[in-house]
């Protein structure tokens, strides 16, 4: 069993003023396996913020979660009560690093402050022990913590503060860390620090890591396994090398083929043709049908569903007669 499952998970934004209902996620199964570093891919729209935002039950208004569920290690931690869910899984168990976050650190405070605040709110009384454990975590994303733990979040560089927020996110040893667009905001060579950082937290602590981004190229060198979303779904998950080099879904060759990155030959690099669909019409087929090279009869009728295909999963009926 992996360690969580997500299993067709719905989630809509309604805006009843303007009559529109957007489907972000229509029915998106994904696991996460123990101890390892999962890329969520996609283009921007493609769900990947809703889903992090729906697993962590912090969906707000016009957001709403429709249907699903989120197994981890056995319990449905949708359908725990909330103030359960907030004391026995939120930061003990699976933490959360948003989409743009290096603000969220209170300018007022000095980091180690920080951890001193998220060790209290979470019953860690000990400061000691809190320090000793911030020291450890600041340094394994390899900030010198000496240094670090005493300054202000102004006197950090972005790659400083994401480094900070990961560290923060660990101290109470969850198994599973979402990290939304770590390094999106940052210059390249930041970016490999940070993505350094994650393979060691992952390697020293066991923690399964979520790292969602747009950014197909940083694959190849950080996840075990890729899941590429797409109009709110999973198309298609497997180990890195099959789902990067080896695509079997036509979105992802085409997503793949679009990126100057992964081929030395930029003139090769050929952009998606067409536009994902609008959310909030009605989707009717395979949400890819209108751009795909490949499309069937069947494609405009059904949606395929998410079938296993050897050692991954992919929506595609080129692979899967459902
Ligand atoms: N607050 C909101 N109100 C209405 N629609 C929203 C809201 N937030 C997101 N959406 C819509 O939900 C869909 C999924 O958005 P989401 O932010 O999850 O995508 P994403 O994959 O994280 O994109 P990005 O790469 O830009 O962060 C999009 O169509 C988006 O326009
Ligand atoms: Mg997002």
């Amino acid at each position: 069993m992996a360690l969580m499952e997500i299993r067709d998970l719905r989630v809509v934004y309604r805006m009843p003023d303007l009559g529109l209902e957007v489907k972000a996620l229509r029915g998106v199964d994904l696991d996460v396996e123990r101890g390892e570093i999962l890329g969520l891919v996609g283009e921007s729209g493609s769900g990947k913020s809703t889903l992090a935002h729906a697993v962590m039950r912090i969906l707000k208004p016009p957001a709403r979660l429709v249907s699903g569920k989120v197994i981890l290690d056995g319990v449905d931690i949708l359908s725990l009560d909330q103030s359960v869910f907030d004391r026995e899984y939120r930061w003990r168990r699976i933490a959360y690093v948003p989409q743009a976050s290096q603000n969220a650190l209170n300018p007022t405070m000095r980091v180690l402050d920080h951890f001193f605040d998220t060790g209290k709110a979470h019953g860690l009384g000990d400061r000691s022990e809190v320090e000793r454990r911030a020291r450890e975590l600041v340094a394994m994303t390899g900030l010198d913590p000496e240094r670090v733990l005493k300054l202000y979040p102004h006197q950090l560089s972005g790659g400083m503060k994401q480094r900070v927020l990961i560290a923060l996110s660990l101290l109470l040893e969850p198994e599973v860390l979402i990290l939304d667009e770590p390094t999106s905001a940052l210059d390249v060579v930041t970016q490999a620090g940070i993505l350094r950082a994650i393979k060691q937290v992952n390697k020293k602590l066991g923690v399964a890591i979520v790292f969602i981004t747009h950014d197909v190229s940083l694959m190849p060198s950080l996840a075990d396994r890729v899941a590429v979303m797409y109009a709110g779904k999973v198309v298609e998950v497997g180990p890195t090398d099959g789902v990067i080099y080896e695509p079997l879904h036509p979105y992802v060759s085409a997503l793949i083929s679009s990126i100057p990155s992964l081929y030395a030959d930029v003139a090769s690099v050929k952009p998606i043709r067409g536009e994902p669909p609008s959310m909030v019409e009605e989707i009717r087929g395979c949400p890819f049908w209108p751009r795909c090279p490949y499309v069937k009869e069947v494609c405009r009728e059904r949606e395929p569903a998410l079938s296993s295909v050897d050692n991954r999963k992919v929506a595609c009926f080129l692979w899967s007669p459902s």
